[in-house]
């Protein structure tokens, strides 16, 4: 059984209750994040937490909590669940009214929650084999720079990849690469590690910066610039990054292969590097 975090107290999942008339629950008006934990240390949480502030001042919520109280409240959730990699699910929404209305209610406290599972990164046949990708019209809203619980088009767009017995969709708006339903996107051409540049039209992946960062540490040769959907699809390798996914090849899109089915040589070694920098974490480094 594992052990939440709702307004203030520590109780068991199973246990926690929120209003239906919570605004969350109404009009997925919340800010979230997803906070990998490798040993009991989570990884990069000031970034994480810096990114939720980011969110929470777009959507004009203010931030109930200070770093070091977000920090706290992280640490003693990951004390309080059994397992040593955990996924910590942090979400802050701006709470429940007496009544349903789309203006912002005056006087009411956010609803805070957190909660911890398994961290489940990508299985040994995945990233042996790479997964297989559909491609979609990005029909998301202009602000996907937002890490937001109104995540209902991300939902449906996973969902096409699921149907089509994929593991993730790849966008595209006005025919340029954005990034995966639940995920940020890297190519690579001619030995050169692309990817497409922060804007409002995609997350700004914490994964996708420890990449740039592996890429620019290890004397990659990359460029952030905008991708053409012709480049993906004749790429020599495509990758999804996330907290969860880690650096996974996609070797597939729309039942066409990537380069020649197989993870490609610099995905895998950026995966080493990654497996290497979060041992790094690990030991407090
Ligand atoms: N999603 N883009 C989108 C739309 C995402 O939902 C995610 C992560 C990412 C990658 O961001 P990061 O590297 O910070 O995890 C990019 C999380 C894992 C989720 O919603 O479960």
């Amino acid at each position: 059984m594992s052990t939440c975090y709702l307004n203030g107290t520590y109780q068991p999942l199973a246990e926690a209750r929120v209003s239906p008339m919570d605004r969350g629950f109404l009009f997925g008006d919340g800010a979230y994040e997803v906070i990998p934990v490798y040993s009991r240390r989570p990884f990069r949480l000031a970034e994480h937490l810096a990114r939720l502030e980011r969110t929470l001042e777009a959507l004009r919520l203010p931030n109930p909590y200070r770093l070091d109280e977000w920090a706290g409240i992280v640490h003693e959730i990951v004390a309080r669940n059994t397992w040593s990699d955990q996924s910590i699910y942090l979400q802050v929404t701006r709470g429940a009214d007496t009544r349903r209305n789309h203006a912002f209610p005056i006087g009411v406290q956010p609803t805070v929650f957190l909660m911890s599972e398994a961290l489940v990164t990508p299985p040994a046949d995945q990233l042996a084999n790479g997964v297989a990708a559909v491609s979609a019209a990005d029909f998301r809203w202009l602000r996907c720079d937002l890490k937001t619980t109104a995540l209902l088009a991300n939902c449906l767009l996973r969902q096409m990849a699921i149907d089509h017995g994929c593991a993730e969709t790849v966008l595209f708006r006005d025919g340029f690469l954005t990034e995966g339903s639940a995920s940020n996107i890297f190519i690579v051409r001619d030995g050169v590690l692309l990817a497409p540049p922060k804007s409002h039209l995609m997350l700004p992946g914490i994964t996708y910066d420890v990449v740039l960062e592996l890429a620019a540490k290890h004397g990659v040769a990359h460029e952030v610039r905008d991708i053409l959907k012709d480049e993906v699809r004749t790429a020599d390798e495509v990758w999804m990054t996330s907290s969860t996914k880690e650096v996974l090849a996609i070797t597939s899109l729309d039942d066409r292969l990537i380069g020649d089915g197989r993870p490609g040589p610099v995905g895998r070694q950026m995966l080493a590097w990654y497996q290497d920098f979060k041992k790094t974490v690990m030991r407090g480094g």
